[in-house]
């Protein structure tokens, strides 16, 4: 909310000064005053004033212009009035080339100056906001290490910002690799819940059978191999973010239990009786299109309302082009690093071809591409016959350009998952079935190609 105003003001005549302080006492938080320039700045130096309103004639060798222009030096963004007798154009100009925000003239007429001083304040008020904004969105990228520029991601970092400073519950959606949790992670370090946890639990990882315990913890002795008591990741999270990753991938049961606990705060631990209480705030996150699912009847629709409260949307790297140039070449000097390679750079023919590229794993993808670059190839420069074929092949077309043997298991791997999925309209177990896999490998190599 509004800040802290405070004034200062200078002038050598006692009436003045007293009869500015009554006048303004409504205005300010503070008010103190100062009859010279030095008296004013070791006053402005100790304490913490946005407004400084001072007569220009001071005695001493040092005026109240001058004394605009020491303020401004000392802190930037502090807000000045000026008051002369003789208001002439000349002394108006040089207030505000000094940052003066206004000035006064005498005699003084206390209506008139109190409007100027909470126009003063409004002003200063706006300014602080933009600062933090400004400040803020710097942070979102800084902070959790966020590269890119376009107008597409600009946008969902808006949102994060908006959305950070409140409990909201947020459900992230958008393609595998498109950096989901990284934008979960960054509305965690914006709120201020930032100093507690940040708990992320993977719920297509995992196991019907351990879900529960995950989530919501565990009594010693309640199932075969519960050892000890364990919290989950409702207790651990509260105060702080829990982060639903794949929310889609909750079983029907869990998702009633889930909707719970997002209705009520309150659960109980596996094998507990007494109910805990978590207001660990809940972002997730799906690839998949969960309203799709909700009509299709496999996920609640009580649990999507509880779940999308904020709704963000991250674009896929094919809407984002203009960044992939930026995080090519942030990913090439990271991987650099990593593996101690010397610096190399993409040659313009390589970079266009990445630019245009249909890039269906999004980030992850440019990113492993990026990093197997810097691990196979030698010298400084990638050029574009070093880019794997894939990049460059169109969607259907076929192309007669020699792969590698892995490019080539990979091309055969994804069609095949492909074609399974759709001759069983999607059903994972029965792809799963018929590719003699098991779910989760099938799972886990659907997120790899970008397969929804
Ligand atoms: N804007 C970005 N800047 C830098 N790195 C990014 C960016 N977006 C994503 N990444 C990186 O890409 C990889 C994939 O991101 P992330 O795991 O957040 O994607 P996701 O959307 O959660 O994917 P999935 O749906 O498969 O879980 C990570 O290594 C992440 O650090
Ligand atoms: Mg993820």
């Amino acid at each position: 909310m509004d800040e802290a105003f405070h004034i200062l003001i200078v002038d050598d005549e006692p009436n003045i000064r007293s009869g500015l302080s009554k006048g303004l006492e409504e205005l300010a938080d503070d008010i103190a005053t100062a009859g010279t320039v030095n008296e004013a700045i070791d006053k402005f130096d100790a304490g913490n004033f946005q407004l400084v309103i001072a007569d220009v004639r001071l005695p001493g060798d040092r005026d109240g212009l001058e004394l605009v222009s020491l303020v401004q030096q000392r802190r930037p963004g502090t807000t000045a009035i000026v008051i002369t007798a003789h208001g002439t154009v000349e002394t108006a100009v040089d207030a505000m080339r000094r940052g003066a925000f206004d000035f006064i003239t005498k005699p003084v007429d206390l209506n008139l100056i109190r409007q100027q001083v909470a126009k003063a304040r409004e002003h200063h008020q706006l300014q602080t906001e933009n600062r933090q904004l400004r400040d803020k969105l710097a942070e979102v990228g800084e902070v959790s290490g966020i590269v890119g520029n376009c107008r597409a991601l600009k946008e969902v970092l808006t949102q994060v910002r908006q959305v950070a400073d409140t409990d909201a519950t947020v459900l992230i959606q958008g393609e595998s690799g498109t950096g989901k949790e990284l934008i979960a992670r960054a509305i965690h370090d914006l709120s201020d819940r930032s100093a507690n946890p940040f708990v992320a639990v993977n719920l297509g990882a995992l196991p019907e059978s351990l879900l529960e315990s995950e989530l919501f913890g565990h009594e010693e002795g309640s199932f075969t191999g519960a050892s000890r008591q364990k919290p989950g990741c409702f207790e651990v999270a509260a105060a702080g973010t829990l982060f639903l990753d794949e929310i889609t991938e909750i079983p029907a049961k869990s998702q009633v239990d889930l909707l719970r606990v997002l209705e009520t705060g309150q659960f109980a631990r596996v094998g507990g009786e007494e109910p805990l209480e978590s207001d660990a705030r809940i972002v997730s996150a799906t690839n998949r299109d969960v309203q799709q699912l909700v009509n299709d009847g496999t996920f609640r629709e009580d649990l999507f309302y509880r779940l999308n409260i904020v709704p963000i949307e991250v674009p896929p790297l094919r809407r984002r082009r203009d960044d992939i140039p930026l995080l090519a070449n942030h990913f090439l000097s990271h991987f650099c690093t990593r593996h101690c390679r010397p610096k190399k750079a993409i040659d313009a023919e390589a970079m266009d071809v990445l630019i245009s590229a249909s890039w269906p794993g999004n980030i992850r993808q440019l990113r492993n591409v990026i990093e197997r670059l810097v691990v196979t190839t030698g010298g400084d420069r990638i050029s574009a016959a070093e880019l794997p074929a894939e990049l460059a092949r169109k969607p259907n077309g076929e192309t007669n350009v020699i792969v590698t043997l892995a490019d080539a298991v990979e091309h055969a791997e994804k069609n095949a998952i492909q074609v399974a999925l759709a001759a069983s309209d999607c059903h994972r177990e029965r792809t799963a079935q018929t590719l003699g896999v098991s779910v989760r490998t099938l799972h886990y190599k659907m997120n790899r190609y970008g397969l929804h």
